[in-house]
């Protein structure tokens, strides 16, 4: 049995004040509902000060991203050892990084490394461009993305890992992928690129997300979908009211 999780990425959203705002607003409202697990990504500057609000409470926090070494001459960068502790989760390899940061499959799978030995469950994404779906070479591209993520992962670490499948076309732009297309390169090119790595049975473990254009009328068709296991929102991400929908959306699976 996997754990539905929705996650917000807020992205480059929220100041300090609003942020914690924000999440003190979540955190009462999310306060009386079981069985979803709730992670909150705010911006680096405000991660201190929701770890605050949410402390002692269901909602998970997590980062955005982050370096994969330690410390060191790297300037602007945050290591899985600031991380350690302060969150419990990490987005690696936003297709937002990949487009606009440069970067790669092979730091993908560098960062994902670092997390797991500093206690992050990474919450890794994948998915292709429009060109790539237009021309029918989705199910290749994301199944050598997962491929690549979890090179030189003990399936023990595997299991960690939470994938979430966000087609470009599909970030921000309101056009939603068909749930049952969605459903179909999760179960197919996503589970069974980690079958073929590991097994059937790791494959099963692992939860994987849909990402893209995922608002409070379009969750529940996602949610219903049995390879789908949560989502990783932006846009509804964003205010307390529609997050809450999100949340509510993922007890399909609970019920
Ligand atoms: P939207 O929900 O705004 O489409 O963003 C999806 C996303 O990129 C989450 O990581």
């Amino acid at each position: 049995m996997r754990t539905p999780i929705i996650a917000g990425n807020w992205k480059m959203h929220k100041t300090l004040a609003e942020a914690v705002q924000l999440a003190h607003e979540i955190r009462e409202a999310t306060a009386d509902i079981n069985g979803v697990e709730i992670v909150l990504c705010p911006p680096f500057t405000a991660l201190g000060a929701v770890e605050g609000v949410i402390a002692a409470s269901k909602v998970g926090l997590g980062a955005q991203n982050m370096y994969w070494e330690e410390q060191g001459a790297f300037t602007g960068e945050i290591s899985p050892l600031m991380l350690d502790g302060l969150c419990d989760y990490v987005i690696l390899g936003h297709s937002e990084r990949r487009q606009f940061f440069g970067e790669t499959d092979e730091g993908v799978n560098k960062k994902i490394k670092a997390a797991l030995s500093h206690h992050l469950i990474p919450i890794v994404c994948v998915g292709e461009n429009l060109a790539q779906n237009e021309a029918g070479e989705t199910a290749a591209f994301v199944g050598g993305q997962v491929k690549a993520a979890f090179a030189g992962l003990s399936a023990e670490d595997a299991i960690k890992v939470i994938v979430a499948y966000e087609p470009i076309w599909a970030i921000g732009t309101g056009k939603n992928a068909d749930p049952a297309t969605a459903n179909s390169i999760i179960g197919l090119s996503i589970r069974g690129a980690i079958a073929e790595m590991y097994n059937e049975d790791v494959a099963q473990q692992v939860r994987i997300q849909y990402g893209g254009s995922v608002k409070p009328d379009n969750v529940e068709a996602y949610m219903s979908q049995p390879d789908i296991d949560g989502a990783l929102v932006g846009g509804a991400s964003l205010k307390t009211e529609s997050f809450v929908a999100l949340v509510k959306g993922a007890l399909v699976k609970v019920r």
